[in-house]
């Protein structure tokens, strides 16, 4: 469990979701350190992650991301906040599960939507920003979304307070 120090905790879940701001409040709340794996590559390749799209293209962008994940697996005790597109990948599914308690952050593609409208940050939504499309990817992420993880947290409508109570609840009581 989380209170073996040996034993982290990874957010998944689509863009938008509330990784990196429940990240944050867990990190405070656990006093445990947080890395955000997007932060992480940007600061290590001193460039942006919409920079790393337009320059070298998705496929790189994923290459770097699954050395970032293998990085991070051979640290203890984090919490990770991933990218969108992390459990895109077999192996980075089974690295975070080596470590941590994966939790499936979900929230509508209306509640998404109205969260990364004016985004220009997210390349994959780049002039695709529509309920529509947001849905397609979801539906084609979400298989893989449920089998990386052990907990499930529904957003919408919650504070970050209480998802991340709820959070804390089905870490210690499961
Ligand atoms: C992506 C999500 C982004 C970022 C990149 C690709 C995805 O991270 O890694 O733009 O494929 O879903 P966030 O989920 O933190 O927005």
């Amino acid at each position: 469990m989380v209170n073996n120090r040996d034993c982290g905790i990874a957010l998944i879940g689509f863009m938008g979701v509330g990784k990196t701001t429940i990240g944050n409040e867990l990190s405070k709340r656990l006093d445990m350190e947080l890395i955000d794996t997007d932060k992480f590559i940007q600061e290590k390749m001193n460039i942006s992650v919409q920079e790393i799209f337009k320059k070298y293209g998705e496929k790189d962008f994923r290459q770097i991301e699954k050395d970032v994940i293998r990085e991070l697996n051979k640290k203890r005790n984090l919490i990770i906040s991933c990218g969108g597109g992390v459990c895109l990948n077999e192996e980075n599914i089974e690295n975070i599960r080596k470590n941590n308690k994966v939790i499936l952050l979900k929230a509508s593609s209306e509640t998404i939507l109205k969260r990364l409208e004016n985004d220009r940050k997210r390349p994959l939504l780049n002039g695709k920003m529509n309920k529509e499309y947001i849905e397609k990817i979801i539906e084609d992420r979400k298989e893989n979304y449920h089998r990386a993880a052990d907990i499930i947290i529904h957003t919408d409508g919650k504070s970050v307070e209480e998802i991340t109570g709820e959070i804390m609840e089905k870490l210690f009581l499961k």
